[in-house]
Formats: structure tokens, C-alpha cells, sequence
């Protein structure tokens, strides 16, 4: 089986401007180094708002930090007229490896639908990003529907004219479990990151559902991660509110020394 390099993600959401990132990346950065964190047994990936990310970018090139970088959304054009947007180009060049697509609050707040996160999905892949895919459903939707039909749903459409070679990470993000404290148990995101493997192996074929990471996001914390990572197939965690504070995401990325792990 291939090894899957687990990812730890942390997105900022609209927190931390660009001095408060310089300060948390090189605190973070000498947390883990203390603890003697083995790079490379954990991927961690920052994701910034857009205006930290050149500052980021250069921390990370300057201090030589392991840390890989992305946007939280992108625009799923190229450049021109559209005021606000933000081009994969623009990410690109800055050194971002990923691009987080169709966050539920996106989806909500923004009325992103399945069609536009698969137009994101490509544009991402157009500029050599990889996309984060996130697919969940909302407590509506659980109860209707059970867990997995609409997160399954929504990743099939993202994945439409996605070639079988492209980088992607997915992450179901169950909406009810989003900052709200109430997080998936272990057995619900494993049942349905299967189920999300399943669809990427029917779609991209087995190859690609061997080596795509997927993610749990909603409510992961120091306390729960290591519950999580136990499970065959949930890859790492997307981390909202427990990736702001230094030492909470410190620890999230040291899951593997967690007792019991
Ligand atoms: P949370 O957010 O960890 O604060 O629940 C997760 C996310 O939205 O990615």
C-alpha cells in the first residue's frame, strides 16, 4: 500500500494579519523544533488570508521552515475584469503548493455551488496548485439524507474532467461539526472518508485513491486528532479554530506521540 504522507492543514479563516502570522509561523516553527518533531513524518500546511501570504512566503524561504502554503479559495478565472479575485497565477508565484476549494462556508456564505467549486477545482490544476477539495453535509442534510450521499455527491461533481494523475486532497468537513464543538466521532469520518476514497478510486481510478490523502475537518482539537489518525482511511485533518493558537496546533501535529497512538 502506499504511505500517505499524513497532512495536518491549518486554516486561519479571516484571522491573523500579516505581522500576527510572522509572529505565530516563528513561534510554531521553534515549538516544534524544541520537541524535537521529526520533519517529514507530518506534513503541516498553513493557510493564510491572501494579504499574509507574500509575508509568509518569504518567513519560510528566509528561515528555511518546513511548512507548505496555500490560499483558502481562488478564482476559477485566469485574470482580467473581476474585482476581488485572487488568480491560482497569483498563488502560484508565490509559492502556494495547495489552494483549499468549495469550504462550506464559501459554499454558504458565498452561494458556491458543486459547479463552481469543480470550475475552481480545474483552475487550480491549470496552475500547478493542489486542491483541497471540501465536501460535507449540514445537519439538515444528515438528517434527510444520512452522512455520506451528499458529501459524495458534491465530490463527484468536483472531480468531473479532473485527469487521473492530478494531486488532490479532500477533506470531509461535516458542516454540523464546523466550530461548533460537536466533532464527528472516529467511526463517522472513517465511514465516510471510505466512502470518499471509494469515489476517487471510481473516478480516477485505483491508483489515485491509494496515494489522495483525505482529511477530517470540524472540531478537530489536541484531544481528538489522535482518534482520528487511527483510522485507515482519514489522512490528516483541516484544521479551523485549534490551528490559530501555537501550542494546540503544535501539539495537533505531534498527534503521532500521543499516548495510545
Ligand atoms: P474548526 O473548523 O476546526 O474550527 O471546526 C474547521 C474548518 O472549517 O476547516
Amino acid at each position: 500500500m502506499a504511505v500517505r504522507t499524513p497532512f495536518i492543514a491549518g486554516n486561519w479563516k479571516m484571522n491573523l494579519d500579516h505581522l500576527q502570522a510572522v509572529a505565530f509561523v516563528q513561534k510554531l516553527h521553534w515549538t516544534l523544533k524544541e520537541a524535537g518533531h521529526e520533519v517529514g513524518s507530518v506534513e503541516v500546511g498553513l493557510f493564510p488570508p491572501f494579504t499574509d501570504i507574500r509575508t509568509v512566503q518569504t518567513l519560510l524561504d528566509a528561515d528555511k521552515i518546513p511548512f507548505s502554503l496555500g490560499g483558502q479559495d481562488l478564482s476559477m478565472k485566469d485574470s482580467g475584469a473581476y474585482t476581488g479575485e485572487i488568480s491560482g497565477a497569483f498563488l502560484k508565484k508565490l509559492d502556494c503548493g495547495y489552494v483549499i476549494i468549495g469550504h462550506s462556508e464559501r459554499r454558504d456564505y458565498h452561494a458556491e455551488t458543486d459547479e463552481v467549486v469543480s470550475a475552481k477545482v480545474q483552475a487550480a490544476l491549470r496552475h500547478g496548485l493542489t486542491p483541497v477539495i471540501c465536501v460535507g453535509e449540514t445537519a439538515a442534510d444528515l438528517e434527510e439524507f444520512g452522512a455520506s450521499a451528499v458529501p459524495v455527491g458534491q465530490l463527484r461533481v468536483a472531480l468531473e474532467g479532473v485527469p487521473s494523475a492530478a494531486d488532490i486532497v479532500v477533506a470531509y468537513e461535516p458542516v454540523w461539526a464546523i466550530g461548533s464543538g460537536q466533532a464527528a466521532t472516529p467511526e463517522q469520518a472513517q465511514d465516510v472518508c471510505a466512502k470518499l476514497r471509494e469515489v476517487i478510486v471510481d473516478v480516477l481510478g485505483a491508483d489515485a485513491g491509494e496515494r489522495t490523502r483525505v482529511l477530517y475537518g470540524g472540531s478537530v482539537k489536541s484531544g481528538n486528532i489522535a482518534s482520528y489518525m487511527r483510522e485507515p482511511d482519514v489522512d490528516g485533518a483541516l484544521v479551523g479554530g485549534a490551528s490559530l493558537v501555537v501550542d494546540e496546533f503544535a501539539a495537533i501535529v505531534r498527534y503521532q506521540k500521543h499516548v495510545g497512538v
